[in-house]
């Protein structure tokens, strides 16, 4: 079989894991889920607009640098799996998985994602554009099991890609434990991570592209309280937030938020919870790091992780860097 999907993540995990996350949110101060409950199929769809958004930069300028660097990537690691975690659609990974299958060195594609109707699809797409390819997809949460298919099974040297700046949406804490872990999984001689990190720049340029004109990234910002409606039996209502879109210049990030536009109460069933929102509250629903080459750098070599190169767009707004085991 050329295709294989291994769904880890039990059918109620949905409501199990959510249920502790927005408990946790919607008890602390400030109110704070973690994003990856924006990716439902809608969240998903809504995703794949906003990496064609005129002021989402971020997907074509890393589209840029993998289009420059992909055949240099396969001749540096002569890589015969390609492992992608959070992979999405897997749209930009063709560029990979062009360049790998031209090298003769890539035998297999195992994508990891959260999202199973999308990451099913995904799958399916690529094992039909690429028939001499094995792939095997698996669906999980990366901040916890990062889902690396086994050696000696599978064949390595693994290039491990982490793409499109999702890096940015773990705070420092999450960062370092996830980056430890996949440190700790690169065994195989010749292993080798692909980062894909947006850079720090001006503020207008980077609230723009979290809110844009067509409002699609302000619907995907709300998609998660109709997650929250449809899973936990919650009465959000979308219309009493705006969504925002703040630069953080000291944590240099950009902070996505639902801001009350009035006081109001909010009943969530399942967790037998209510929850007020006092005028211009605001729920965080995603931070997404900016990053810096130096510090970035360094934090890589914290886990353990030495960059081998770096790549980055003719502006300057979007790195790709390849780091090897130190
Ligand atoms: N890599 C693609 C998609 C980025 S969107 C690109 O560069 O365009 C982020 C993707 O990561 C989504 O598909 C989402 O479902 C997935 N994701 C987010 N958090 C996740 C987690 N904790 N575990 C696994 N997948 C996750
Ligand atoms: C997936 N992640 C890197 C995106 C980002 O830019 O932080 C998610 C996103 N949020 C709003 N627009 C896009």
């Amino acid at each position: 079989m050329r295709i294989t999907l291994d769904r880890r993540l039990p059918a109620n995990h949905a409501a199990r894991a959510l249920r502790a996350d927005a408990e946790a949110a919607l008890t602390q101060r400030p109110k704070t889920l973690p994003p990856k409950w924006f990716y439902d199929e809608h969240g998903s769809t809504l995703f794949d607009r906003i990496t064609r958004l005129p002021e989402y930069y971020l997907t074509r300028a890393e589209r840029q640098i993998l289009n420059a660097h992909a055949d240099e990537t396969a001749r540096l690691t002569g890589a015969r799996t390609l492992v992608e975690l959070g992979s999405g659609t897997s749209t930009k990974t063709r560029v990979l998985l062009d360049a790998l299958t031209a090298a003769g060195t890539l035998k297999l594609y195992a994508p990891v994602d959260v999202s199973a109707a999308t990451l099913d699809r995904a799958a399916e797409a690529v094992c039909r554009d690429y028939p001499d390819l094995r792939v095997a997809a698996t669906v999980a949460d990366f901040e916890t099991d990062l889902a690396l298919p086994e050696h000696p099974e599978h064949p390595g040297p693994r290039l491990v890609a982490f793409l499109g700046s999702t890096l940015g949406n773990l705070d420092t804490e999450a960062r370092a434990t996830f980056l430890g872990r996949v440190r700790a999984e690169l065994t195989v001689e010749g292993d080798a991570l692909l980062l894909g990190v947006d850079l720090v720049k001006d503020p207008n340029t980077l609230i723009r592209a979290y809110d844009d004109d067509q409002g699609v990234t302000a619907a995907f910002d709300k998609n998660v309280l109709r997650v929250l409606n449809r899973e936990l039996g919650a009465d959000f209502d979308p219309g009493a937030f705006d969504h925002k879109a703040i630069w953080n210049a000291e944590a240099e990030r950009i902070e996505m938020r639902l801001r009350a536009r009035v006081a109001h109460r909010v009943e969530v069933p399942a967790l037998a919870l209510t929850a007020d929102f006092a005028r211009a509250e605001d729920l965080r629903t995603e931070i997404s790091v900016k990053f810096r080459r130096e510090p970035l750098t360094e934090e890589l070599a914290r886990a353990g992780l030495t960059v081998a190169h770096w790549w980055t767009d003719p502006q300057s707004r979007f790195a790709v860097l390849l780091a090897t085991p130190s």
